[in-house]
C-alpha cells in the first residue's frame, strides 16, 4: 500500500515529503478553501514538492464543464490526476477523460456499485470514504468492509482501477485499509504523525537515554 497525503497545506506537504514515504497528494475543495489561495497556485506549488500523482478536484457540473476544467488542470503538469465526483455527469466526464488518457480519481464513493460504475468508466482511482461512511453507519467497520468488498469485486473481474482509502481519521483506518487490500491510503498530516509517534516509544527512549548516561 502506498501513501498519499490528504491536504493542500504546503508546509504539511513539505514536512511529510522529508520523511521519504509520501508518493502523492490528494486535495479537495474543502482542503483548498482552508488554505485561502487560488486552487491553481496551490496545485502548482504541490507539483514542485511531490513527484507523484496529485489529485485536483473539478467542481460538480455537467460533463462538458468538468472536462473543460479538467483540461485546465491536466495541462499544468503530467502528474495531475483529475478528481471527479461520483455523479451521472461525473461518470460521463470520467469516460471522456479516460479516452483522452487523462487520469481520474472518482471521489465520494460509498458503495461497491458506485466503485464498479467508476471502474467501468475507466477511473484510474476510486476513493471510498471510510470515515464519513463509519459516521453515517455509526460503525467502526463500515468503511473497512467497503474497501474489502471493492477489492473482491475488482479482483473478481480484473478491473485495473486502484482503490484509494480516503476520509481517513485515525491510524486504525490505515490498518483496516492495509488488511483489506487498498492500493493507496490518502492520509491527513495529523494521522501520518500519529502513525509514527507512540507513548511507549517515547517512554522507552527516555529510559534508554537515562541508561546511556550512567
Ligand atoms: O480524501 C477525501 C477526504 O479529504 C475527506 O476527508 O475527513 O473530510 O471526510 P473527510
Amino acid at each position: 500500500m502506498i501513501f498519499f497525503i490528504d491536504t493542500a497545506n504546503i508546509e504539511e506537504i513539505r514536512e511529510a515529503s522529508t520523511w521519504g514515504i509520501i508518493s502523492g497528494v490528494t486535495t479537495n475543495p474543502s482542503l483548498i478553501a482552508k488554505e485561502n489561495r487560488p486552487l491553481l497556485d496551490a496545485i502548482k506549488e504541490i507539483t514542485e514538492l511531490i513527484n507523484g500523482p496529485i489529485s485536483a478536484e473539478v467542481q460538480e457540473g455537467n460533463a462538458d464543464e468538468m472536462v473543460e476544467e479538467a483540461f485546465q488542470y491536466a495541462r499544468m503538469h503530467p502528474n495531475i490526476v483529475i478528481k471527479v465526483p461520483m455523479t451521472f455527469e461525473g461518470i460521463k466526464a470520467t469516460k471522456r477523460l479516460t479516452s483522452y488518457q487523462i487520469r481520474t480519481n472518482v471521489t465520494l464513493i460509498f458503495t461497491v456499485s458506485q466503485a464498479i460504475m467508476a471502474a467501468k468508466a475507466g477511473a484510474t482511482y476510486v476513493s471510498p470514504f471510510l470515515g464519513r461512511l463509519d459516521d453515517y453507519c455509526e460503525s467502526k467497520e463500515a468503511g473497512a468492509e467497503l474497501v474489502k468488498d471493492i477489492r473482491t469485486a475488482f479482483d473478481n473481474y480484473h478491473y485495473p482501477s486502484k482503490i484509494i482509502a480516503a476520509s481517513i481519521r485515525h491510524p486504525e483506518h490505515v490498518r483496516q485499509a492495509a488488511l483489506f487490500g487498498a492500493d493507496v491510503a490518502t492520509i491527513p498530516y495529523k494521522v501520518l504523525r500519529q502513525m509514527i509517534e507512540h507513548p511507549l516509544t517515547t517512554k522507552g527512549l527516555a529510559l534508554f537515554r537515562q541508561a546511556a548516561q550512567k
